[in-house]
């Protein structure tokens, strides 16, 4: 196969299809917002990139929860063949929960927290999701500061990582936005559809921005099956 245009530093995402809309993967230590409303598989996505790099590359992967007991994540994602319990003993995975109570304690642990990714050598991360991170601040303008502030964190832990976000508006209208805009401080946005269509819905992906990469411009069909979400960059989404 040929080899795509700088692909030894793109991280591969392990969602069938997807890589090749953006020249192989994510840009190595790239911060990525993956945005859309409730269901449309954001926890499912960022968990199928921790578990390709583990299993796949040898990158251990963190997992930053503020809205999914792991218990029931772990016992979910096993209905993909997905064995997370497995890998966190391997230490390949480490899931960190925060309940809605503790999400404080998380602005306090960035040394714990960089630590433990300098022990582990973890080279994946995913925030699932920021929205309680945003909440704990008042206002618009401290709340920008709050999440720019956890973007440079980020950025100095030099992982690659997805931070999940809810979306904004109504999407048919004009470009997909993530609620307390996140992806206007990060390298791309990712937005996944679940769209109504008379009376069923259809599943979608489009790659909205993804800085210093020749993406495609295309929302492409993405499917949930037994094996995890995949995306079928050749097929149409045709609106109606
Ligand atoms: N085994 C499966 N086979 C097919 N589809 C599944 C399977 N498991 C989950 N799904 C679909 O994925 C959806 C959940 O995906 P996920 O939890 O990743 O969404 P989310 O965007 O994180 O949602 P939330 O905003 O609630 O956190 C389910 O509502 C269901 O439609
Ligand atoms: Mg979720």
């Amino acid at each position: 196969m040929k080899k795509q245009k700088g692909s030894s530093d793109r991280v591969q995402t392990g969602i069938p299809g997807l890589d090749s809309l953006m020249e192989g993967g994510f840009i190595k230590g790239s911060i990525i917002s993956l945005c859309g409303d409730s269901g449309t598989g954001k926890t499912i996505f960022g968990l199928q990139f921790l578990h390709e790099g583990a299993v796949k590359h040898d990158e251990p992967g963190l997992y930053l929860s503020f809205d999914e007991h792991k218990r029931s994540m772990f016992r979910n994602m096993q209905r993909f063949g997905w064995d997370l319990a497995k890998l966190e003993k391997d230490k390949k995975l480490l899931v960190i929960e925060y309940p809605p109570y503790e999400v404080d304690h998380f602005a306090s642990q960035e040394s714990v927290i960089h630590d433990l990714i300098d022990r582990l050598g973890v080279q994946r991360m995913v925030v699932d999701s920021v929205t309680p991170v945003a909440l704990l601040y008042e206002g618009e303008q401290k709340r920008r500061q709050g999440l720019l502030r956890l973007i440079e964190r980020i950025r100095n832990w030099e992982v690659t990582s997805i931070l999940v976000s809810e979306s904004v508006g109504d999407v048919s209208i004009g470009t997909p936005r993530s609620r307390y805009g996140i992806e206007f401080l990060s390298e791309g946005l990712i937005y996944l559809y679940n769209m109504r269509r008379k009376n069923y819905r259809d599943r979608a992906l489009e790659i909205i921005k993804m800085r210093g990469v020749a993406h495609a411009n295309k929302v492409c069909p993405m499917k949930i099956t037994s094996k995890g979400m995949s995306v079928y960059p050749k097929q149409q989404f045709f609106e109606e």
